[in-house]
């Protein structure tokens, strides 16, 4: 682990009808950032929000962006996001068999790059883009919905990238959405994440503050 963990709420699983005041309690909740699922409908059997959406976000937040295309095209949609000089851009390895030009373009806006891992996907197939990455998303839920149980499976391959691919790059940031409650959060922080992404577990109850506590806190 680099640090402390960070949080990374996830606004999917926001209302969307009051999204000012929801970016607000995440600010005032003390959210590190905000994870911001873009989804196709084609990529994944759902719709969230297009660059519009976003947009519109990033003008009334002071929160970082870690923006998650689960998108078909991500050469197509990622370039919508460069204004918006958001933390992190993270599109899906299982989209293109041609990842790095894409990877080195994000990097080249100043914005961080990374790959998204499905859970069938075996953690090995980053090994070898492993230098020009920033960041890694393992998925720990097959992606489309908020709300979904945790795959532990998934999970372990948080260790296995830790202890095989972090030597290879010393400031790699090791990311995990899906699932991620305050049961398993320790325990994914002791193997290797850096960042928990959480939807269902902060967007709950009267204080997004508490539960984000109860995550970092591990
Ligand atoms: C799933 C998304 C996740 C999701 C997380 O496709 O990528 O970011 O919103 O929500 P929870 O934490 O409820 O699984
Ligand atoms: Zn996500």
């Amino acid at each position: 682990m680099v640090g402390k963990v960070r949080i990374s709420p996830s606004i999917l699983a926001a209302d969307m009808a009051h999204i000012a005041a929801e970016l607000h309690r995440l600010e005032e909740g003390g959210a590190d950032m905000v994870h911001v699922d873009v989804m196709d409908g084609h990529f994944v059997p759902n719709i969230s929000f297009g660059s519009k959406f976003v947009h519109d976000m990033a003008a009334i937040t002071s929160l970082p962006l870690d923006i998650h295309l689960m998108v078909s095209d991500p050469y197509r949609w990622i370039p919508e996001f460069y204004d918006l000089k958001p933390y992190s851009l993270l599109f899906h390895l299982e989209a293109t068999p041609l990842p790095v030009r894409l990877l080195q373009d994000i990097r080249a806006h100043g914005i961080l790059c990374g790959l998204a891992i499905n859970p069938s996907t075996p953690w090995q197939h980053l090994e070898s883009i492993a230098p020009i990455l920033d960041m890694v998303l393992v998925m720990t839920v097959e992606p489309g919905f908020y709300g979904q149980s945790y795959l532990p499976w998934a999970g372990s391959k948080i260790e296995a990238i830790d202890k095989n691919i972090r030597p290879r790059n010393q400031n790699l940031i090791i990311s995990v959405d899906g699932g991620v409650n305050e049961k398993n959060a320790p325990h994914l922080a002791q193997t290797g994440a850096d960042i928990l992404v959480a939807g269902g577990s902060v967007f709950k109850g009267e204080s997004y503050k508490d539960n984000i506590d109860r995550l970092r806190n591990t």
